[in-house]
């Protein structure tokens, strides 16, 4: 059965002394803790190695925030899948919004970047998500599965096994408005039927499927109870320990 689990997602925060404390810490408070979902924290790239080492691996998953679309050569300023792995990281996230918006990461360049992750042994955390206009036209449906669609459907059966969604209202991102648990259980459930029309009910009951955007130690156990929503993605509140346990602890 799928997994639950609870990411972190520090975006552009923390410089390395600063990340290696909250690591530490982190690892620390979950020394003795029998928690009941994995616990993800995903770091500036530079953080990575230092991060690694600060804690269990076996009990906290390390990611990259984002990867490359090209195996390796001559590309200033880019970071290959190949060289997350090499620290020790296991997970990528993909696909956020802010790099669908800011940089511009097409459904094209995510394929790309999908494969080179798998192909590292990374799992993908791979982020879709409706903006508002397209939720108030009712378009939201349409927008997040066109989204799996065009970056994850050629992935053979064993390979899309290997993914971990997370749906992240871009509405609900940093701004304090979270989905409520009704709409993100609508969404987790229609993503899930869209995974079963392609893969089969075992491929679609095996799939994580986090929820982000404004999750919180006073929200999250509400957003966890839902059948389809397996976890968090989470921004802001993953940036102390105070805030980010209660959340994991929602379990
Ligand atoms: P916030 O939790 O800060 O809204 O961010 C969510 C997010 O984008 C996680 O990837």
């Amino acid at each position: 059965m799928r997994k639950n689990i609870v990411a972190g997602n520090w975006k552009m925060n923390l410089n390395l002394q600063e990340g290696v404390a909250l690591a530490t810490a982190l690892n620390e408070a979950l020394k003795d803790k029998t928690v009941n979902c994995d616990v993800v924290i995903g770091t500036p790239f530079i953080h990575l190695a230092s991060v690694v080492n600060a804690v269990d691996t076996t009990k906290i998953g390390v990611a990259a925030q984002n990867c490359a679309d090209k195996a390796s050569g001559a590309y200033t300023g880019e970071i290959a899948a190949s060289m997350i792995a090499s620290t020790g990281a296991t997970y990528v996230i993909l696909g956020h919004s802010e790099r669908r918006a800011y940089y511009h990461e097409t459904a094209e360049i995510l394929k790309e970047k999908v494969l080179l992750a798998l192909a590292n042994g990374l799992t993908p955390i791979f982020c879709i998500g409706e903006v508002l206009e397209e939720r108030e036209a009712e378009k939201h449906f349409e927008v997040v599965k066109s989204q799996i669609e065009s970056s994850l459907f050629d992935l053979s059966a064993e390979d899309f096994g290997k993914i971990v969604l997370a749906y992240e209202p871009v509405w609900a991102i940093g701004t304090g408005k979270t989905a409520t648990a009704a709409q993100a259980q609508e969404m987790h459930a229609f993503i899930r039927e869209t995974l079963v029309a392609k893969y089969g009910k075992d491929v679609a009951d095996n799939t994580s499927i986090l929820y982000g955007g404004s999750c919180n130690a006073s929200n999250a156990k509400e957003l966890f109870s839902n059948p389809d929503v397996d976890g968090g993605l989470i921004g802001g509140a993953s940036l102390g320990v105070d805030k980010f346990m209660p959340i994991i602890e929602a379990f």
